[in-house]
């Protein structure tokens, strides 16, 4: 059994990477573990040409990262959450895999499984990344989420933020929440 494991998050040694090698490491299978803030890939440009071919024309490395996708039987996704969202990183990969959709979809027969690292929002992040991969035919059998490093600087640079910004993004928050915050930056 092959597994790989994509992070999308650019930091050196980052939370979303520590959590994804670990769960690579935890599956005592064939792994690889790919950082797409090292390679090229950038978003769908909705040209519509991978309809019959289930091959995207776009020039950069998601062929490459494709075909591992594929020969993968089982994928770890990680992102961090930036802005209430997966990181660009990820979302442009996520996009690509709509090439393997059409028709024949691809990825039927993989099993998936999602990493979602952020402050407050994290939760949405992973839920659209197993619903992304969902749609692309795979079978999401775990997702984990953890809080990671806080860098809201409303107020100064530090440690810890109990009201950080990002806060705004999170749908468990409450209205409340967010005018203490507004008082106190
Ligand atoms: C541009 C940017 C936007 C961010 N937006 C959010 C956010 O909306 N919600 C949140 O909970 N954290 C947010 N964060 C904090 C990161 O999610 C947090 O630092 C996380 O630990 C990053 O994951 P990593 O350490 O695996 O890279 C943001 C960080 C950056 C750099």
């Amino acid at each position: 059994m092959k597994v790989l494991g994509i992070s999308g998050s650019p930091t050196k040694e980052s939370n979303t990477d520590v959590l994804i090698r670990a769960i690579l490491e935890a599956t005592g299978a064939e792994r690889e573990f790919i950082k797409l803030s090292e390679i090229k890939v950038g978003p769908c440009i909705a040209c519509m040409k991978c309809v019959y071919t289930n091959e995207c024309v776009i020039k950069d490395d998601f062929k490459w990262l494709s075909g591992r996708v594929m020969e993968a039987d089982a994928i770890i996704v990680g992102s961090p959450t930036y802005y209430g969202s997966a990181s660009a990183f990820m979302k442009a990969f996520i996009e690509r895999l709509y090439s393997k959709r059409h028709i024949k979809l691809l990825m039927r027969g993989k099993i998936a499984a999602t990493v979602a690292v952020g402050v407050a929002a994290e939760k949405m992040v992973a839920e659209w990344m197993g619903n992304a991969l969902r749609a692309g035919g795979m079978e999401i059998v775990g997702s984990m989420t953890a809080k990671g490093t806080p860098c809201c600087f409303m107020c100064g640079p530090g440690e810890t933020c109990n009201y950080t910004v990002w806060n705004a993004y999170s749908k468990a928050i409450l209205p409340t929440v967010l005018l203490i915050q507004e008082r106190k930056c």
